[in-house]
């Protein structure tokens, strides 16, 4: 990271760029207009593998040559991609074999991209022969910035070579067919295994589903793909040592990006917030704050966003003017040091024509370029910004292993979408206005006051020991209905729900009560000495029949079957509280028990700012960088807590001073920080 850091300080600016679609002439054009763009690196043949091996073992490398030399004489650096996300055709037609197969056992074919078997040995060892030949090609180019792995890792695949892998997978992880047995609860439904044999990935089957062989299927997917990046990764380190490799992330079902990101130099995210969506920039934030927690607060880069309208959705909106920027600045306040898009040149032909692009099919005129362009030269002012970290006394859980499990079938209630679980937990944070952390009950939770844990279904012994761990010694904990259910297996942790966290919270859930889609019911504080006076709230989709053992109620409800009993509960343990709520709170009322937990733990915003306006902060060792984001529709007004400059328009600001951002505006405020008196300061040093 250091030489990547070195070759390109500051915060980058750029994008996918696909010179392959394009004649010569059109490439002058790019690099002029590129460098008027402040553009400092392209990600470069992420979708190229035809162009550059026409059939099998013939190589043609003349056009990257050329565009490899063009664009470093332009002083702009290359992430240069190994091609393996979109095969040749060759390679189908002469090896069939390499095609992925989906569920049904049906092939696919090719036209489109993804279409590869992560097991297949000819489809490694051709992915790994073009990586290593780009390697040696182009190590020691001087415009060669970083590696680009592949891109979007999402194929899975249902093959008879894949279904072989999982039994090795599963050998390995098991042992013996005793311990699969065990693990997979074979003894329901006349499922037992005799031999290894017999033991397969699911393919269709007549009913319901086995849970726990989907579960470890959905753990080898990740760990077979992740196999094809560290395979790579290796390969390209040995060549070019100093060159980072990464690859980019989505918030994709099938990659447990925890896992991935510790084989990576640096984390890179795509990420795509819906214009059309009232709480896409919470999500996108949310996104954001889980990117950078991946890899303990290092910086990370947003690798792909859309300059304006993506042509993946049923309806596809623009983003307004300065929304653009705007979420170009919310990434770097959430710790991105790099802005860059899908794709540098609105493609004129193929099934992203009408996606946008920095330079738009209508060029130079259209007001998308033109806001490309003004951001890329805004952006210098923020390139100190650029490694600075976060600090966060708040966190949040997001667990691809429970995501994996929640959404399993024969639930309680079969409409859980944890995505949105988390998202609307997210939001009452981000709507608080605090620096939030993502993480897994498995990270180190010493550094937080306040962990908020949506729906955590699957709980190991050390996730339950962790958050008691995390309670005893003081901590705030906010856990949500349906958590605590079962162990690793998806077997139910015994002793009554919810087992895992059942003495953390201090109560038993006797049943669960899935409301029918549209009841509501009502919910207000509890009778006595209750810190949420006043509190009232519409519960839907869940009750849980709640006894308070050694928890107190804070909230009861009001009418149907369980009135009376408790909907929200407090548990004094050791030094903290667990706070357990047992059903789902309309968004105003979660929002509000969460800033009943923040102020208890005295957890503050990072700036006081009206609602709508995003606040955070990320740090040097020297200096503290304050984000204020307007993502109103009207302008706001912010009494500035301390003195700085803000970076963006040079302007001087007093402590006390008022700043007004107009809908969509951004200030990036400097101040001094007092000399560290502690070693645990944030570094700067990524
Ligand atoms: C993803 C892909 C890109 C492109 C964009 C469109 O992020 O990586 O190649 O398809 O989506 O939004
Ligand atoms: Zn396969």
């Amino acid at each position: 990271m250091n030489t990547f850091r070195r070759r390109l300080p500051g915060v980058v600016y750029g994008g996918d760029y696909n010179p392959e679609q394009w004649p010569r002439e059109v490439w002058q054009e790019d690099v002029r207009l590129m460098r008027e763009a402040g553009v400092r690196l392209v990600s470069l043949g992420v979708f190229s593998w035809a162009m550059l091996e026409p059939a099998d073992g013939e190589f043609d490398f003349s056009w990257l040559d050329e565009i490899m030399d063009l664009l470093w004489a332009n002083g702009i650096h290359v992430n240069l991609a190994t091609p393996n996300a979109a095969p040749p055709p060759w390679l189908a037609t002469d090896f069939p074999e390499t095609l992925s197969v989906d569920r049904r056992g049906v092939r696919h074919g090719i036209g489109s991209r993804g279409h590869f078997c992560p097991s297949s040995p000819v489809y490694r060892d051709r992915s790994r022969r073009i990586a290593a030949k780009l390697a040696e090609r182009y190590g020691k180019h001087p415009g060669l910035a970083m590696w680009h792995i592949g891109n979007e890792y999402h194929s899975d695949c249902f093959c008879d070579l894949c279904d072989d892998g999982f039994r090795t997978w599963l050998r390995q992880r098991y042992g013996t067919l005793e311990e699969l047995n065990h693990r997979w609860g074979t003894a329901f439904w006349s499922q037992r295994y005799s031999d290894w044999a017999q033991v397969h990935l699911p393919r269709p089957v007549r009913g319901w589903v086995n849970p726990s062989r989907e579960l470890d299927f959905s753990r080898f997917t990740s760990d077979l793909l992740l196999d094809l990046v560290v395979q790579e990764r290796d390969l390209l380190h040995g060549i070019t040592p100093d060159v980072p490799a990464t690859t980019n992330f989505f918030q994709c079902r099938l990659t447990d990006s925890h896992r991935w990101a510790q084989e990576l130099d640096v984390v890179a995210f795509d990420c795509y917030p819906d214009p059309g969506k009232p709480d896409a920039m919470a999500v996108a934030a949310f996104q954001y704050d889980l990117m950078r927690s991946l890899r303990g607060g290092q910086p990370w880069m947003l690798m792909e966003q859309a300059a304006g309208a993506v042509s993946q959705w049923k309806t596809n909106q623009v983003k307004q003017p300065g929304r653009m920027r705007l979420g170009s600045y919310q990434a770097v306040a959430h710790g991105s040091d790099a802005v860059m898009f899908f794709q540098w040149r609105a493609s004129r032909q193929g099934q992203e024509k009408f996606h946008s692009a920095m330079l738009p099919h209508g060029g130079e005129k259209t007001r998308t370029w033109q806001e490309v362009k003004a951001l890329g030269n805004e952006l210098r002012t923020v390139d100190e910004v650029a490694t600075a970290r976060t600090r966060a006394q708040v966190a949040i859980v997001w667990d691809w292993q429970n995501w994996w499990a929640v959404e399993g079938c024969a639930h309680p209630d079969n409409t859980f979408d944890y995505r949105d679980t988390v998202a609307r937990h997210y939001r009452a944070l981000w709507h608080s206005q605090v620096a939030v952390d993502v993480v897994t009950l498995d990270d180190d939770l010493s550094p937080y006051r306040v962990l908020v844990v949506p729906n955590q279904y699957l709980m190991t012994r050390h996730h339950s020991a962790a958050a008691r761990k995390f309670v005893e010694d003081g901590g705030r904990l906010v856990v949500s209905y349906f958590s605590g259910i079962v162990d690793e297996d998806d077997r139910i942790v015994e002793g009554g729900y919810p087992g895992a966290l059942r003495e953390i919270v201090g109560a038993h859930v006797q049943e669960f009560s899935p409301l029918p889609a549209e009841a509501t019911v009502p919910v207000q504080a509890a009778a006595g000495e209750n810190a949420l006076d006043g509190f009232f709230a519409t519960a839907s989709v869940w009750q849980d029949d709640l006894d308070t053992e050694t928890a107190r109620p804070l909230a009861v409800y009001r009418k149907g079957h369980l009135t009376g009993k408790a909907a929200v509960t407090e548990h004094r343990l050791g030094r903290g509280r667990a706070v357990y709520v047992g059903t789902r709170l309309d968004d105003d009322a979660l929002e509000a028990l969460v800033r009943h937990v923040l102020d208890c733990a005295d957890v503050r915003p990072v700036h006081a700012a009206p609602r709508g306006v995003e606040v955070t902060e990320r740090q040097t060792r020297t200096s503290a960088y304050l984000f204020l984001l307007n993502h109103r529709q009207d302008k706001a007004t912010i009494t500035l807590d301390r003195s700085g400059t803000d970076l963006i328009s040079g302007r001087r600001l007093q402590a006390g001073e008022t700043l007004v951002l107009d809908a969509a505006d951004v200030a990036v405020v400097r101040s001094p920080l007092a000399p560290p008196q502690d070693a645990d300061r944030p570094s700067s040093d990524s």
